[in-house]
């Protein structure tokens, strides 16, 4: 007998071999670009909470979109920052609000950049919650009317995808009888499926200026101890006919996405939140992590876990990086 029996070191000794042998590749393929888009004419507004990523006017989008698709980014997913808000989340269904008019802005554009957009209304309620508010409660039934108009604006100026991630029960099967009664039979679906209520969102809450006003979204949102709930929530929305599934956020939830991939043959998406991203770019900046690795890294994992599908802050450099 030789000793070690098994000598796994072999598969490693070049970087070659290493190549030839490597289960998980990332590519540009696997990202898609979150935008925050707001009023104004040449306005690049950087957030303070999230180095590196700015609002931007819908004059200056096409110039990044042109970009993201140089590099290989096959999509991006709009967030509307509107001028105005209030308790109906009004300009959230508004057929010339600013996601709107981003949509057609970018189709116009980058015709082969695909288009998702986030379909809830809490950047637009002045309360800050994903629903229509009743005394103290969000509601459900009420909400998804607004969720399904707000998902036809989008459809109409040429949105290749609608993302609702406001956890409503029942939003999918509303949003696709609105979408199917109205000649978008074609426009897909992409369901926040298992949002956790998590603290990983504050930096974005900062960068949409959507903080709830008052309580918190845990009467909505996943409670993050669940696991077998993640599933029931992906197999309901499967049913209503959602085309692809998220898990959000994605590394606090990488056993999530694993379940959910190995549970259900679909598409699967993650989204790498803000607080995940801006974690690793302050420890980056102060020199703790080398954070174009970290990030890679990071990438891959939530890949690995079996996301095919991967919205991160992170696309632009990422690819520059993978692009070499
Ligand atoms: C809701 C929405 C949120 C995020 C995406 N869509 C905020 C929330 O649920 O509070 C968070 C994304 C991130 O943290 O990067 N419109």
């Amino acid at each position: 007998m030789p000793f070690p029996i098994h000598r796994p070191r072999r598969l490693r000794k070049s970087a070659a071999i290493q190549r030839m042998v490597r289960e998980t590749v990332l590519t540009p393929d696997d990202l898609i670009l979150p935008l925050f888009v707001c009023e104004g004419k040449n306005v690049r507004t950087p957030i303070g909470s999230m180095p590196g990523i700015d609002r931007l006017s819908i004059d200056l989008l096409g110039q990044e979109v042109k970009e993201a698709h140089s590099l290989g980014i096959p999509a991006v997913i709009l967030f509307g920052i509107p001028d105005h808000k209030d308790a109906q989340g009004t300009e959230a269904y508004n057929p010339d609000g600013v996601v709107q008019r981003a949509i057609r802005e970018i189709k116009s554009k980058v015709p082969e950049m695909v288009v998702v957009t986030d379909v809830c209304i809490d950047e637009y309620t002045d309360h800050g919650h994903c629903g229509l508010v009743e005394g103290d409660e969000v509601v459900n039934d009420p909400t998804l009317e607004l969720l399904a108009r707000m998902s036809l604006t989008h459809a109409d100026c040429g949105a290749d995808i609608v993302a609702p991630s406001d956890m409503m029960d029942g939003r999918v099967q509303a949003i696709r009888k609105a979408l199917d009664e109205n000649s978008h039979q074609s426009t897909l679906i992409m369901s926040y499926a298992a949002k956790y209520a998590s603290a990983f969102y504050g930096p974005f809450r900062e960068a949409a200026d959507s903080a709830p006003q008052f309580g918190d979204r845990r009467s909505y949102q996943m409670d993050p101890g669940n696991s077998d709930e993640a599933l029931r929530e992906v197999e309901q929305d499967i049913e209503e006919g959602a085309d692809i599934l998220m898990v959000k956020p994605a590394l606090p939830y990488l056993d999530i996405i694993r379940r959910v991939r190995d549970t259900f043959p679909v598409p699967l998406a993650a989204y790498n939140v803000s607080g995940e991203y801006s974690m690793l770019m302050a420890a980056a900046e102060k020199g703790w992590v080398d954070g174009d690795r970290v990030m890679l890294e990071v990438l891959l994992s939530i890949k690995r876990a079996g996301a095919q599908m991967i919205l991160t802050y992170s696309a632009m450099p990422a690819a520059r990086l993978l692009n070499g």
